[in-house]
């Protein structure tokens, strides 16, 4: 064969294997209002930087009339390119080819990229559209999985791992997912389940549609497995990109620094009257957040779940940081299991990455209660304290109000080692709310009191003048300063300066035992 039919031939196979499963398949993912594996990496990569590898791979399955359905690539679109001209690894499952249900080569070929992923510390992408194991090649399937598995652990804390889902993911497939950083999942067209309406309703009796079980706002609002939600898959992609652009490439670096053109100097007077006078009174955090951090902008993470406890991404000159603020909007700010194991996991994300935390802290407490006490939030609280103990990026906190009990410890205190810790005039900082604390201490005095009302009224404001305050906390230096609200920007930018090039050692260990 001469060089030229020989390139033809080259030609025609990359033809073929672009179109996966072929025309009608391709037609009918498009009429599920679903792009295809390649048009998804096409919107997420910087055009024309995408390297395909493996487009030829192919099963050597023999089973069930296998050996006659081979489709080049296998089922799965992998290689890198760059987004906003950074190196990422990226996976895309076809579902026009068996389903993007995933074989032994299939899984090969998503191995490969994870590790040179690791190897060359670039994020991996992985945009899932699948049926989950190939069933025609049983354990073999299982095994590919495994090795998936394997590697996304491996890779866990070392690169960052994406996760959209685009379509089914079931089964114990969820579970590579489940280990990545973080899900996006598409409304309307996603769903994760470990099992599908039909067995629920064979072993359970309960009936389910595959929206309600396992859809986009069923993660993110009631199990917090997913931490965004788009409305359709462009959003998605951009969800992936703007995510991106707040994390370094590997823990091997800092996040990029951006030219974000906000005056690090900046003051904002509206803060001076954000805190109400009633400290009863809910007010919004976000918008405290959006009043610091450059242009207003934030990344929210697990936006809709566990809505006591705010955390995302911001930045501070230009300087990526991740916030975690209590929210008095939702159950008065209080930390329950929800908030503390949402904001916990966000906590090692950040200590993994080099990115450095802001705290805001207004918290009555932890959630009384039954459930919460049977739920375990000794157990889940705890992860929250043990994360920020744990975390040696730098960190900076502010009292905006409320930080009593066990939970102005857990919240990013001086004492667990935060770097610079601010306080708001409004602080009030005690063991216990005064009503409680007053009916504790002095139970007896009010009882024998001729007017016992009047006594508990007295004592509940004597206990406020008091502990209400911030100074007995700067006294002891567990604040380092009492600042104007006004004036948090400017503050915590200059200090968020002199922790740069931050080093607090940690004793050496194979790793911890967060109370999981
Ligand atoms: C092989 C599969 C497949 C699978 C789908 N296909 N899933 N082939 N193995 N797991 C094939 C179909 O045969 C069909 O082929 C094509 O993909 C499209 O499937 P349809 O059913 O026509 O599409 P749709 O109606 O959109 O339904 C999609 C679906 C359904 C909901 C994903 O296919 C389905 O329920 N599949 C099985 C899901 C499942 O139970 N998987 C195992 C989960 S357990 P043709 O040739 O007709 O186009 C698991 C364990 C992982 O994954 C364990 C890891 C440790």
């Amino acid at each position: 064969m001469s060089i030229e039919k020989k390139i033809e031939e080259l030609r025609k196979k990359k033809e073929e294997a672009k179109l996966g499963g072929g025309e009608k398949r391709i037609q009918k993912q498009h009429e599920k209002g679903k792009l295809t594996a390649r048009e998804r990496i096409d919107k997420l990569l910087d055009k024309g930087t995408f390297v395909e590898l493996d487009m030829f791979a192919l099963h050597h399955c023999t089973d069930f009339g296998m050996e006659k359905k081979r489709f080049l690539g296998d089922g799965v679109v992998t290689g890198y390119g760059r987004v906003n001209g950074r190196l990422v690894y990226v996976f895309s499952q076809d579902f026009t080819v068996f389903g993007g249900s995933l074989g032994w080569k299939f899984a090969e070929k998503i191995c490969k990229v994870m590790d040179l992923a690791m190897q060359n510390g670039a994020p991996v992408i992985g945009l899932n559209d699948s049926g989950g194991a190939r069933i025609q090649e049983g354990v073999v399937s299982l095994g590919g999985y495994a090795e998936i598995f394997f590697r996304n652990v491996m890779s866990s804390g070392v690169v960052p791992q994406i996760s959209a889902i685009m379509g089914p993911c079931a089964g114990g497939a969820v579970y590579s997912p489940a280990m990545t950083d973080f899900i996006i999942m598409t409304k309307d067209s996603s769903h994760m389940f470990i099992t599908g309406p039909e067995v629920i309703k064979t072993v359970t009796g309960e009936r389910v549609t595959f929206d309600e079980l396992g859809g986009a706002m069923t993660h993110n609002t009631k199990s917090g497995v997913a931490h965004f939600a788009a409305e359709n898959e462009e959003q998605c992609i951009e969800f992936v990109k703007k995510l991106l652009s707040y994390l370094p490439s590997s823990n091997r670096e800092k996040p990029p620094r951006v030219q974000t053109g906000d005056d690090p100097k900046r003051m904002d007077e509206v803060l001076n009257s954000i805190v109400p006078d009633s400290s009863k009174r809910p007010y919004d955090m976000k918008k405290i957040i959006t009043s610091i951090v450059d242009n207003g902008e934030f990344l929210e993470v697990h936006m809709h779940w566990a809505k006591n406890i705010i955390v995302g991404f911001a930045r501070l000159d230009g300087y990526t940081v991740g916030v975690v603020a209590n929210q008095p909007k939702f159950l008065a700010g209080t930390l329950d299991i929800n908030s503390s194991t949402k904001a916990a996991r966000f906590v090692r994300f950040c200590d993994a990455f080099n990115i450095p935390l802001l705290t805001f802290v207004d918290v009555p407490g932890f959630l009384p209660g039954t459930a919460q006490e049977y739920g375990g939030i000794i157990r889940n609280g705890a992860k929250l304290l043990y994360a920020f103990c744990e975390a040696n990026v730098p960190k900076i906190t502010v009292i905006t109000r409320k930080a009593y009990g066990g939970a102005y410890d857990v919240m990013c205190s001086k004492h667990i080692r935060a770097d610079i810790n601010y306080a708001w005039p409004s602080t009030e900082l005690a063991v216990m709310g005064p009503e409680g604390a007053v009916n504790i201490v002095f139970r007896k005095e009010i009882e024998a009191a001729e007017d016992p009302e009047k006594k508990a009224h007295e004592l509940v404001t004597e206990y406020k003048e008091k502990f209400a305050n911030p100074y007995i906390a700067a006294e002891r230096g567990y604040v380092d300063d009492i600042i104007e609200p006004k004036e948090t920007r400017p503050r915590i930018i200059d200090a968020l300066h002199t922790l740069l090039n931050k080093i607090e050692d940690r004793p050496v260990k194979k790793h911890g035992n967060i109370p999981l």
